[in-house]
């Protein structure tokens, strides 16, 4: 059986890039696959974050996955900090990684390049998620578009260490969806839909109510031209409404356009659509919230099942190093 493995920080609330981009795809994996899904708490201290955020924000998120159709009697989720194997298996592949290819990180280089005061964590980040996904052995690596890079990192960390200390990790592959896998701010349609980005109106919430979903749809950023057709280079905003649209029907977003001549059809029924698609999430997340028993019991079985598999990992890649294991 296929091994998948993905993770999430929880520096902040859900949003529609997170699902549509992640989640949907996570959700779909568990019934097939064996699923392995991590609330990455140890990479949210790359930047500054208040402690009690942080706890709140990683409690929520199991309540988000949970809410997102994730069922802990079928797939694991639990939290980073939670399995000790994570910054041992990071010093091994740090050992392995060069300053020269870390340098090369995109996201690294948006966030904090040259500035004397960025955290050395921020820099080995893409490490850390390397020892994450190579710790589960595993095959396939659902994630939005923009991790591809911190992928292909990994993959080459694993085949390095294999050549060089003898086959140990199992090399991941990327699963990137086709529709929807770089969901786009509302407002600034030429950047992605984030959670560290201020944009009260360009970001939808998973958690957001009805009324606020057809407020931010309403307002979305298109273009004047007023020609309905999909063309992700020339017409961002709109082509961001027409790729929403077609995750939500299952269409293609050439199709979608074919279906509409105005821009506000479009929203409209694009609000409706994505009302009912977080809908249930709501639903359910309503319900979690009054039983965090539950919710801690999902993260202490799961820390615990991730922990037998991560140290056997840890122990075979310390020993093929030349690590002298207690057994001696
Ligand atoms: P993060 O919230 O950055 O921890 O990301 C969690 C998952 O959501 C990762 O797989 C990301 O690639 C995905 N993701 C985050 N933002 C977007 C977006 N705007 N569009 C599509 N996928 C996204
Ligand atoms: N870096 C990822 C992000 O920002 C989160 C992440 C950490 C992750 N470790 C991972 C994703 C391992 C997939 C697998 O979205």
């Amino acid at each position: 059986m296929y091994r998948v493995f993905s993770g999430v920080k929880p520096s902040g609330d859900f949003h529609l890039g997170n699902y549509v981009g992640a989640f949907r795809q996570w959700v779909a994996d568990q019934r097939e696959h064996d699923a392995i899904y991590c609330v990455v708490d140890l990479h949210a201290l790359t930047e500054e974050i208040d402690p009690a955020y942080l706890r709140e924000k990683t409690y929520e998120a199991a309540v988000n996955l949970l809410s997102v159709g994730l069922d802990p009697e079928i797939c694991t989720i639990f939290a980073q900090s939670h399995v000790p194997e994570h910054p041992r298996l990071t010093w091994l592949l740090e050992c392995t990684a060069t300053m020269g290819e870390l340098r090369r990180m995109t996201q690294f280089k948006a966030k904090g390049y040259g500035q004397e005061t960025v955290r050395v964590g921020l820099f080995t980040y893409p490490v850390l998620m390397a020892a994450d996904i190579l710790l589960y052995e595993a095959d396939r690596v659902p994630v939005g578009d923009d991790q591809r890079q911190h992928l292909e990192l990994a993959r080459e960390l694993a085949q390095r260490f294999n050549s060089r200390y003898g086959q140990t990790f199992t090399v991941p592959q990327a699963a990137v969806p086709t529709v929807g896998a770089r969901v786009m701010d509302l407002q600034h349609p030429e950047r992605k839909m984030s959670k560290s980005v201020d944009s009260p109106l360009g970001t939808i919430y998973v958690a957001d109510e009805p009324a606020e979903i057809e407020r931010k749809v309403k307002k979305a950023v298109t273009d004047t031209d007023g020609e309905m057709r999909y063309a992700p280079e020339e017409k961002q905003g709109l082509a961001n409404l027409l790729e929403l649209m077609a995750v939500a029907t299952g269409e293609t977003p050439d199709e979608v356009a074919a279906r509409y001549t105005r821009y506000g059809d479009l929203k409209q029924e694009l609000a409706a659509a994505l009302v009912e698609l977080l809908r249930p999430m709501r639903e359910r997340r309503a319900e979690l919230v009054k039983d965090p028993a539950t919710v801690h019991q999902v993260l202490r079985a799961g820390a615990a099942r991730a922990h037998e598999i991560a140290a056997a990992t840890y122990e075979r890649a310390a020993a093929a190093v030349g690590l002298l294991g207690l057994g001696c």
